[in-house]
């Protein structure tokens, strides 16, 4: 044998223990890679492989050294397909993945032939965890987002609950607010009311309260606000009688005093050919238009009004004192326009005897509201009044008004 023969031996045993040293490098960081990259996923099959493999480039015969050489090349060249495959397959499952959370990820170039060393595989795997990373963080912020926005609707809910509750609480305190106020104005004198409002410092906002719950009655249940249909009649009655210069009015039990506020919200329409003064008298003054007192006793003097209005006001139970004191301050021939609840009146008679021997004449009467009458009545010049009866109950001719409970 020559010496090159030799050679060429130890050339190749060299290189086929180089070659060994390389795989099982290659191996290992094969292996680790896999661990990694896997996670867990890559199966110990083939780690079992590896090791068997390993284990069998232990004979060197000439020729075998041959074959394992050719083996050698072989196996790399499958491993190099293996775990490209692997990573493909690996990238395909976390494409699935992301397209099923609607997240597309980075296109990539692999192919079976192309060559992935070291540094490609760790950006991939940098990138899979990025990707991982992105996805896990996506999962976090949707759901994140999605709690924040169950959070709002319930607190939206809550408060809207809350308000609703808040609104049905306040009316239905306001109801029985109103129902008790009731109660007490049909159930007492004038005096014995006034009294209580003068003593009671809440007196103010109750009264505020109880004009608020009658108008929200009146709004919403009823067909006509009597004292709008009042202020139309007023109206009429200025155009009608265009000579009249002055027109003093005087509104017994005001409350929120809408008369003397709509006269003077609409002072142009009558100014060229009327004066309109209007005095309002209610127990509370909850404005500056009204001026508290009790209504069988107002400060003014005698004869000095054209019109007196009582709408829904005769509520005490000496209410024929209300009308003997507007009686008083009528001028002969002034016009008193009472507008009661309908259900109130137990004998339109005996009211209308009642105004006759107060000294009124009856002019008018409507019924044809189903909520509430009209009647008018002028002073009369020719006539004073006889009072009542000394056995007198007004309650047996307009009974207390009861207010449903809502
Ligand atoms: C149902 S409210 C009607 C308020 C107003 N007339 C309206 O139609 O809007 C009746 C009013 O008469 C008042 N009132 C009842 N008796 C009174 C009296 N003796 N003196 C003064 N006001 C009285 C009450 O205080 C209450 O404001």
């Amino acid at each position: 044998m020559g010496k090159g023969y030799h050679k060429k031996q130890k050339e190749r045993k060299e290189f086929l223990e180089k070659q060994k040293r390389l795989r099982k490098k290659r191996q290992l960081r094969k292996e680790q890679k896999v661990e990694k990259k896997l996670q867990k996923k890559v199966s110990l099959q083939n780690a079992k492989e590896a090791k068997e493999d390993k284990e069998k480039v232990i004979p060197i015969t000439k020729w075998e050294e041959r074959q394992n050489y050719q083996h050698f090349l072989k196996r790399q060249e499958n491993h190099r397909i293996s775990a490209s495959q692997r990573i493909r397959e690996l990238l395909e499952q976390s494409k699935k993945k992301k397209q099923k959370r609607n997240n597309p990820i980075k296109k990539r170039n692999v192919t079976s032939d192309s060559f992935i060393d070291e540094s490609t595989d760790n950006e991939e795997e940098e990138n899979i965890d990025d990707n991982d990373d992105s996805m896990n963080n996506n999962k976090k912020i949707k759901k994140e987002k999605e709690k924040e926005k169950e959070k709002k609707l319930k607190n939206k809910n809550n408060n809207n609950k809350k308000k609703s509750i808040e609104n049905e609480l306040e009316e239905r305190l306001g109801g029985a607010q109103f129902r008790w106020m009731n109660e007490f104005l049909y159930t007492r004198k004038g005096s014995d009311a006034l009294e209580y409002v003068e003593t009671n410092e809440n007196a103010k906002k109750e009264f505020e309260d109880y004009h608020k719950t009658y108008n929200r009655i009146i709004d919403e249940n009823w067909p006509m606000s009597p004292i709008q249909n009042i202020i139309k009649w007023l109206g009429k009655y200025i155009n009608e009688n265009k000579n009249k210069k002055n027109l003093v009015i005087a509104d017994f039990g005001c409350g929120d005093a809408k008369i003397a506020r709509y006269f003077n919200s609409n002072k142009e329409k009558f100014k060229t050919h009327c004066n309109i003064l209007v005095h309002s008298f209610d127990l509370c003054a909850i404005n500056s238009y009204v001026t508290p007192c009790d209504i069988t006793n107002v400060p003014l003097k005698d004869a000095c009004i054209d019109i007196a209005i009582f709408c829904l006001s005769l509520m005490g139970t000496n209410y024929h004192q209300y009308l003997e004191e507007c009686h008083r301050v009528l001028l002969p021939n002034g016009i008193v326009n009472i507008a009661e609840v309908r259900s109130r009146l137990l004998n339109l008679n005996q009211f209308k005897k009642l105004l006759h021997w107060l000294g009124f004449d009856v002019t008018k009467v409507d019924l044809n509201n189903t909520h509430f009458i009209t009647i008018q009545a002028i002073k009369s010049p020719n006539r004073q009044p006889v009072g009542v009866p000394f056995n007198f109950d007004g309650t047996k001719i307009l009974k207390p008004c009861a207010y449903k409970k809502r």
